[in-house]
């Protein structure tokens, strides 16, 4: 793009945001324009230009190519992953290479400014699939067994949409979550002491597998219509 047609775009862009407000405060959805105007959205990090080729520019990532969304996820969260992809407990050659340059005061900053984008809503939620992955994620398996396997909702919030340090898996690419799950059986993939999602993965077959993580992968990342919609936001901020 040339100066000239950047600047015009940039104008075209201004006047859009000016009609969008106009639009919002006329329709009174401030959470809306919360949302679009940037209130609360931490500074783009100029490192995070390199990121948006794959993770999309406003962090929901892309679902064709297995690339997870990053809008919304807890702080600590993130900053945990892209130290493990730097010192190699989490493997992935593309991450190991984007994270090995990332100093302790960049990753905190690119993880403060994904954890503050908004979860852009998703222009048609899929309806969830029942069966097994419904099963698993809502009961859990081998109740009262030593083979047990709790409800994934117990960490991971009702519909997949997190709390905390409990990562949103609602939305997520399904074979993205799919590998992430193989990576913990094969050990590619580390994490706090606990081991929680290791020892949980060990436990689920292969059917198990894709029965779940296409059931997560059809939520919608955002909260239903009604639920409070402050509520991921709120517990995607607790400190700790
Ligand atoms: C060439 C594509 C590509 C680029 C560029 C890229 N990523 Fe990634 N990213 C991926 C892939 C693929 C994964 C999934 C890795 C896996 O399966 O473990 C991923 C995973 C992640 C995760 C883990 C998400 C989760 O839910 O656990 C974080 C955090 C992340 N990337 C941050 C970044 C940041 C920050 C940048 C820019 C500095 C970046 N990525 C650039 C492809 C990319
Ligand atoms: C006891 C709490 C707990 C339960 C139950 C639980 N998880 Fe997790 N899960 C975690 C934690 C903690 C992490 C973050 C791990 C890390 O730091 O790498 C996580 C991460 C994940 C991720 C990676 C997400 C990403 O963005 O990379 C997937 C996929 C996942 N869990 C799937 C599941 C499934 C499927 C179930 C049910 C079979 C489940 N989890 C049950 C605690 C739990």
């Amino acid at each position: 793009m040339t100066t000239q047609a950047m600047t015009r775009h940039a104008m075209t862009r201004q006047v859009q945001m000016k009609q969008f407000r106009g639009f919002v405060a006329a329709t009174g959805f401030a959470v809306a324009l919360a949302a679009s105007a940037g209130v609360g959205i931490a500074a783009a990090p100029p490192e995070t230009a390199s990121c948006a080729g794959c993770h999309g520019a406003n962090g929901m990532g892309n679902a064709a190519a297995n690339f997870p969304a990053l809008a919304g996820l807890h702080a600590g969260y993130l900053n945990q992953q892209l130290y493990a992809f730097k010192h190699g407990s989490r493997a992935n050659a593309m991450m190991n290479a984007m994270a090995a340059a990332l100093t302790a005061a960049t990753r905190s900053k690119i993880a403060a400014y994904y954890a503050s984008l908004p979860v852009t809503p998703m222009a048609e939620p899929n309806p969830a699939p029942g069966g097994l992955g419904a099963q698993i994620a809502m009961q859990g398996l081998n109740t009262g067994t030593t083979n047990a396997v709790p409800a994934c909702a117990s960490c991971h919030g009702t519909g997949g949409l997190g709390q905390g340090r409990f990562p949103r898996l609602a939305g997520q690419p399904q074979a993205y979550l799919a590998a992430q799950l193989v990576a913990w059986q094969k050990g590619t993939r580390g994490e706090t002491p606990t081991h929680l999602m290791r020892h949980i993965a060990r436990k689920l077959s292969p059917a198990d597998i894709t029965a779940v993580a296409a059931y997560y992968a059809a939520l919608s990342p955002n909260p239903a219509p009604g639920a409070p919609a402050a509520s991921t936001k709120a517990s995607a901020k607790t400190p700790g």
